[in-house]
């Protein structure tokens, strides 16, 4: 059986879109080409995001729909993969007799004995202690921005979270191989790279830390920009800041995960800050950085969050004024520690919530937004505009979309913009 068209859909975060490209990278090395349509593929791959419980649902549904192409191309191959996969191990292709592979983040190299007529199902959900997947080449499809995992795994264990559980412990890579994969994706026209992992600033190599990485990457000739994310609140240091400050091409945005404003939640999600720890991390961030973006991650209706510790997450809204934020509804994920704690709260009381969070973070989204109004920024052009491919879209170093309505300008520029509008989460302007 040939195995030559290969079909990719990823959900999740960056990581998983990181981990995508690996994959391709291992199939594209078996002449295996990528199609823009299921349809047209000999294998469907999705790999998956357990996070929140819809992420799940989302995923399974997905497969289940590809179920139907297998009646028309009964060689078609299905595979799960990622932290759905290895949440659920055997047990899903027990329910679900029509998925083939099943592989967890860890056991992707396996993926390549499809090639080699390998009996069906492939399964592995061993999580490794060791596996960063040093040696293989991802395969990009954008052409602008390099994602380049750095470390994999978490350890941090807080209380909500299921990371930990389907990515396994922290490693990362060595030094020496993330600064190749830099020159080489520089080499290949990359303007711009961004470090990833769960706890990006956790990295740890030898006697080398994160700042150190951070200082060999913004080093390497002809990097235009860096970026990097999640850091966590709690190891953010100012060697890290210091670098923010006198290297010109280290972006000038933090994704500081709040999750919620009051110490005693904070305390039972094991986030090892408390509000006043991550207000000061906020401000000092804000004393090294003067035109810094800070976005986060808020999450409402934790077990035992109750209004007057929903007000505190608002409060710190207020001080900080994020420029964006991710928010969700707290999803009890079985296997953790929240999952076990009393969750007396009705859906309608966290949607509430949500609704109030939002509410807050539009009013502070375009106050951070209009103050630059006015202003010129350096923006990177990454695409067409989605709503009319006339004008372009691209990102200043603060990572705010910009759309860009007048001037010549090519993919890949680094332009010059003076910003005319903000409206939403996006900023609208022309070149100067
Ligand atoms: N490692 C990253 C976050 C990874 S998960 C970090 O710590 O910043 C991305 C976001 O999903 C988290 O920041 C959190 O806000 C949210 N999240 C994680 N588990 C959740 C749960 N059980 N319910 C709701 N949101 C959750
Ligand atoms: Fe999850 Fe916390 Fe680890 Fe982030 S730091 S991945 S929220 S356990
Ligand atoms: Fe989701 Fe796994 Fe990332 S659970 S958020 S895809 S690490």
């Amino acid at each position: 059986m040939n195995v030559e068209k290969y079909y990719i859909e990823t959900y999740g975060c960056q990581m998983n879109k990181a981990d995508s490209e690996l994959i391709a990278g291992m199939l594209e090395g078996f002449s295996c080409r990528s199609v823009d349509s299921p349809e047209e593929a000999d294998i469907i791959l999705v790999n998956t995001c357990t996070v929140r419980e819809n992420a799940e649902k989302r995923a399974i549904s997905r497969l289940s729909q590809f179920k139907g192409l297998k009646k028309k191309n009964p060689d078609l191959i299905l595979g799960l993969l990622g932290c759905v996969a290895q949440r659920n191990r055997g047990k899903i292709i027990s329910e679900k007799s029509f998925i083939d592979i099943v592989l967890g983040p860890d056991s992707y190299r396996h993926l390549p004995e499809i090639f080699n007529g390998c009996k069906f199902p492939l399964l592995d959900v061993k999580l490794s202690r060791a596996e960063v997947y040093e040696g293989i080449i991802p395969y990009r499809r954008n052409k602008i921005n390099a994602w380049i995992s750095i470390m994999r795994g978490c350890d941090k264990f807080c209380s909500y979270c299921i990371v930990p559980y389907t990515r396994g412990r922290e490693r990362s890579r060595s030094l020496k191989s993330i600064i190749d994969e830099v020159k080489k994706a520089i080499d290949d026209g990359y303007r711009e790279v961004t470090l990833l992992g769960q706890n990006v600033n956790s990295y740890k190599y030898n006697n080398y830390r994160f700042p150190d990485l951070l200082d060999a990457v913004s080093g390497v000739q002809s990097v235009q920009r860096v970026r990097f994310i999640s850091p966590h609140p709690k190891d953010i240091d100012n060697k890290m800041l210091e670098l923010m400050r006198d290297r010109q091409n280290i972006c000038n945005h933090i994704h500081l995960p709040l999750q919620a404003g009051s110490s005693r939640v904070l305390k039972s999600m094991n986030r090892v800050y408390n509000q006043r720890e991550y207000l000061s991390v906020a401000e000092k961030i804000h004393g090294y950085l003067s035109d810094v973006a800070i976005t986060t991650d808020i999450i409402v209706g934790f077990p035992g969050e109750m209004e007057e510790d929903f007000l505190e997450t608002l409060k710190v809204m207020d001080k900080v004024v994020f420029d964006s934020a991710f928010m969700f509804k707290y999803s009890p994920r079985p296997g953790t520690k929240a999952a076990l704690m009393k969750d007396g709260m009705s859906e309608e009381e966290k949607a509430d919530r949500l609704t109030r969070v939002i509410e807050k973070q539009r009013e502070h989204t375009l106050i951070r937004n209009n103050a630059l109004v006015g202003s010129v920024q350096e923006v990177l052009i990454e695409d067409l505009s989605k709503k009319d491919p006339k004008e372009k879209m691209g990102r200043t170093v603060t990572n705010k979309i910009v759309i860009i309505k007048e001037g010549e300008t090519e993919i890949g520029d680094l332009v010059k913009v003076k910003i005319e509008k903000a409206l939403g989460v996006s900023l609208f302007g022309k070149i100067v």
